[in-house]
């Protein structure tokens, strides 16, 4: 049995003073969905006031993204040891940063190893756009994500990482993949690559989530998906009612 998980990422949305709020909020509303794991993505101005309000509470704490080498002249960027300082997770290779950020499979693979050393779980986002889906090419796509981008991991290491399958013309367009098609890719294209990389044990162990238009209101068919091990929440987790109905959905 796999244990679900709901992350919110919030991406660039709310100042520290919003953030609080809602993750004073979602503390107390998430509280009672304990079989669910709970993570909060917050901007990186919030990580450490977030880990106060967070402290002693089961609900974790994600960066958005961060840099793998360990320190130096990278203007702008968090460290492995900086995320580690607030953060049991961290978000890697979201399609926003592959398209607006010069991202690649090789980069994002050198930040999921850097994650895995220094005892971060990674979520690894893959996904395929609009134009590679009309032209048949999703299982292409992922294969060549999941291949480079978890490139020389050991089957230990594969077996501590999170998948988020987003396809990129799901996101924040109000257009959620259908649950049958989300499970078809996530149990097939998704899964069955790790199986071919990291063996079928590994590979039935490793959560992966649907992201893509989320929202209360077509979170609960997704669940009931045998693949579907939750989901990564935009737009819905920055409300509290939103993101509470979803992870409450995935508490079933
Ligand atoms: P939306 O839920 O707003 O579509 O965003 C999904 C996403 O990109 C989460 O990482």
């Amino acid at each position: 049995m796999r244990t679900p998980i709901i992350a919110g990422n919030w991406k660039m949305n709310k100042t520290v003073d919003d953030a609080c709020d809602l993750v004073s909020k979602l503390r107390e509303s998430l509280a009672p969905y304990s079989t669910v794991e709970r993570v909060v993505c917050p901007p990186a101005t919030s990580l450490l006031p977030v880990s106060a309000i967070l402290d002693e509470s089961p609900i974790g704490l994600g960066a958005q993204n961060m840099h793998w080498e360990e320190k130096g002249a990278y203007t702008g960027e968090l460290s492995p040891a900086m995320v580690k300082e607030f953060c049991g997770y961290v978000i890697l290779g979201h399609s926003e940063r592959r398209e607006y950020f010069a991202e690649t499979d090789q980069t994002v693979n050198k930040k999921v190893k850097a994650a895995l050393n220094i005892g971060l779980t990674p979520i690894f986002c893959i996904g395929e756009t609009l134009e590679q889906n009309e032209a048949g090419k999703t299982e292409e796509v992922l294969t060549r994500q999941i291949k480079f981008g978890l490139e020389g991991l050991s089957e230990e290491e594969a077996a501590k990482i999170v998948v988020a399958y987003e396809p990129i013309w799901a996101i924040g367009t109000g257009k959620a993949a259908t649950s049958e098609d989300a499970n078809n890719v996530i149990g097939g294209a998704v899964r069955g690559n790790l199986k071919k990389l990291f063996g079928n044990t590994v590979a039935e162990s490793i959560r992966i989530l649907y992201g893509g238009s989320v929202k209360p209101g077509n979170a609960v068919e997704y669940f009931g998906m045998s693949d579907i091990d939750g989901a990564l929440v935009g737009g819905a987790a920055l409300k509290v009612d939103d993101f509470t109905a979803i992870v409450k959905a995935a508490a079933g």
